[in-house]
């Protein structure tokens, strides 16, 4: 099975795909340290050198490539990610997604002021619409966990008995994405 968390930045993606994959035995990607690594420089410097339209295009061609690789995992993906082109139907197609769901102001107060996100440096209400812009794509996952109040620890203890066969309500008609 391949399993895609998406949500925006603070929502937990990396930490809960950490845990999930200690859980589950699947590996873990994160496709922003793909990125880094392929680029060897960091997102931040990434975004001043070459602006975000470059970052999204190799954002993209780095999801598609790992989406496509064989066998189970879990990635994690960037904020931005299921917002760009037809990520999100790529993702869908391609593997479950899971939309790791947090209100603004829990957001915010964990990311801003964060120098390793570059648009976290945005002023609050230019955040808060950048969440409300990204709110209709994040809602396209199969899967919707709320993360208020819960530790990163109950939120992959969710996501597992989500994935489990026959258990949970996938958010599309019946589809809980491919296993
Ligand atoms: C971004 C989120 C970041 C990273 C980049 C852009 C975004 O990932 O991909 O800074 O546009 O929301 P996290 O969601 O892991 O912070």
């Amino acid at each position: 099975m391949k399993v895609v968390l998406i949500g925006f930045m603070g929502s937990g993606k990396s930490t809960v795909g950490k845990l999930l994959s200690k859980k589950t035995s699947l590996p873990f990607v994160d496709l922003d340290s793909v990125i880094v690594e392929r680029e060897g420089r960091t997102i931040p410097e990434i975004f001043r050198e070459e602006g975000e339209e470059f970052f999204r295009e190799l954002e993209r061609e780095m999801l598609i490539s790992e989406l496509r690789r064989e066998g189970s995992f879990v990635l994690s993906t960037g904020g931005g990610a299921p917002a760009y082109r037809n990520n999100m139907e790529v993702i869908n197609s391609l593997a479950t997604s899971v939309f790791l769901y947090a209100d603004f102001e829990t957001l915010y107060g964990r990311i801003s002021g964060d120098g390793n996100r570059p648009l976290a440096s945005l002023e609050k209400e230019k955040l808060r619409e950048l969440y409300q812009k990204r709110l209709p794509f994040y809602r396209k996952a199969h899967f919707t966990v709320d993360t208020t109040g819960k530790t990163p620890e109950e939120v992959a203890e969710e996501v597992i008995s989500l994935l489990s066969v026959g258990k949970g309500k996938p958010n599309q008609e019946g589809q809980g994405g491919q296993t």
